[in-house]
């Protein structure tokens, strides 16, 4: 008998070898080579896609290619639609992503059960929910609890591929879920459900089906412990969305975050608060990650931040003490290291604020990281007035972003920002003097705006009370 052929493949990135490696020359993990089975290539692997679709792959001109008019499918949940950048692209994959128990199934059957109550041309969305790791009597479980019995929802706990392909040609749905696609195989291909070349090959599947068919189809997947989606880049450059789901797991509240989409912008965000009957929208989360009656302590102070399109207000805090140690400690929580390491730089030479033997901690309320440099101006200060333990001026907002030598720089969207502190009771706002430009807009705004050029001018403004 022919002896099997084999190869070796690494579990994180997908790289093949034929021999087993300890270590992966190309994503340096270790211990990650998992062995499969080399699949000859046959004719009816090389276009599998047509074979079992059975349809139509030929060219065509793209002035006869017909575009729906109805493109977007709206899930009637405010921040899930706009981090898919106004809902959901009709024949598109999505891949939501997350920790184990963070809310996915949660979400999508209730997205289900909002796009179930819709029609489309006429005719009731009809939605199919493959759930690979729990029983239909699981799933009915979770949509008493949610509310869900929406007529054209089908459930069916079917997880080879090539079965679920022969029910989406009986049901027609318009939304298909996999949930998730680390349960579902293939049969064309031997390795065990969830190894590399398994999610590769069901995504590919998956992806002729969503396309040629156009059915929306969302792609659940877990998060590895590295915090990589299983099997991960392999699934990113597929799929035309990937979504992220993240939270605390101590409290309520879970973000959505897009890491790309194909149709839409990639910086938004999306908050949820889960509840005993499910997942609620929070449309004002500043309101959630703040508490204006708290901004009076040493080493608070309060950002207005861009997260994608939203402005969100959010407090920073910072703690300052000796240290028993010949290195200080430096530990930024919600904020990039070196960023802080550069802004204690800045204090240091342009404020004379030396904390060589001092550890120095910064914590953003509410888990979020901010990425963008507007946020500067309040870690700065923030800092200071611990150091100092003077608390900052109350009910103030910092914006601007602190260049190396100490001048305050311009933000994006002033007025956005001094809009969303306005409606938040804030009454005055340290802003750049560089963002002139905009004197008019906020003229009309209460909320008073201290333009600064320079951070020592901005401390002086910061620590004046009224
Ligand atoms: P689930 O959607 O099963 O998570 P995932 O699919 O990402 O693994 O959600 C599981 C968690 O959500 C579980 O800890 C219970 C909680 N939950 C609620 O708090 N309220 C609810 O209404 C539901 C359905 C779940
Ligand atoms: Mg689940």
């Amino acid at each position: 008998m022919a002896k099997t052929k084999t190869k070796w493949v690494c579990q994180s990135c997908g790289y093949e070898s034929f021999s087993y490696l300890g270590r992966c020359p190309d994503c340096n993990n270790f211990a990650t080579f998992c062995e499969e089975v080399v699949q000859e290539p046959t004719a009816a692997k090389t276009n599998s896609a047509s074979v079992i679709l059975n349809v139509d792959l030929s060219a065509k001109k793209i002035k006869d290619i017909e575009n729906d008019e109805k493109i977007r499918l709206k899930t009637d949940m405010q921040e899930f639609d706009r981090v898919l950048g106004g809902g959901f692209v009709a024949g598109s994959l999505v891949l939501l992503a997350g920790d184990p128990g963070i809310g996915k199934s949660t979400l999508i059957l209730q997205t289900c059960k909002n796009l179930c109550s819709k029609k489309e041309n006429k005719d009731p969305i009809c939605a199919l929910y493959i759930c690979a790791e729990e029983s239909p009597q699981q799933v009915k479980l979770r949509a008493q609890r949610l509310g869900v019995d929406a007529e054209n929802l089908y459930v069916t706990n079917q997880n080879c591929l090539e079965e679920v392909i022969k029910q989406i040609d009986e049901i027609k749905p318009d939304f298909l879920v996999v949930d998730s696609i680390q349960a579902v195989y293939s049969s064309q291909i031997t390795s065990s459900s969830g190894s590399v070349s398994q999610i590769r090959e069901c995504t590919n599947i998956l992806m002729h089906i969503a396309k040629q068919k156009n059915i929306t189809t969302v792609i659940i997947g877990h998060v590895t412990k590295e915090g990589n989606i299983a099997g991960p880049k392999v699934l990113e450059h597929m799929v035309d969305c990937v979504i992220n789901f993240e939270g605390d797991r101590y409290k309520s509240y879970r973000i959505l975050r897009s890491i790309k989409n194909r149709f839409g912008t990639t910086s938004e965000v999306g908050v949820f608060n889960m509840e005993d009957d499910g997942l609620n929208e929070v449309l004002n989360p500043s309101e959630l990650f703040l508490n204006p009656s708290d901004t009076s302590n040493c080493g608070c102070s309060i950002i207005a931040t861009l997260e994608g399109t939203r402005v969100l207000l959010l407090e920073i805090q910072a703690l300052t003490g000796s240290t028993p140690y010949p290195n200080p400690r430096r530990v930024a929580r919600g904020i990039e290291y070196n960023r802080l390491l550069q802004i204690l730089a800045v204090l240091e030479k342009r404020v004379g604020l030396n904390l060589s033997k001092q550890d120095v901690y910064i914590n953003v309320i509410g888990g979020i990281d901010i990425i963008e440099p507007a946020a500067d101006l309040g870690v700065a200060l923030a800092v200071l007035s611990c150091a100092r333990d003077i608390p900052l001026k109350n009910k103030t907002v910092m914006i601007g972003e602190v260049g190396l030598s100490g001048e305050i720089r311009a933000a994006d969207n002033l007025e956005k920002r001094l809009k969303e502190a306005q409606k938040l009771g804030f009454e005055y706002a340290i802003i750049p003097k560089v963002n002139k430009n905009i004197a008019q807009k906020i003229e009309k705004l209460q909320i008073k705006t201290i333009q600064v050029t320079k951070l020592t001018d901005a401390i002086i403004q910061a620590f004046k009370q009224d």
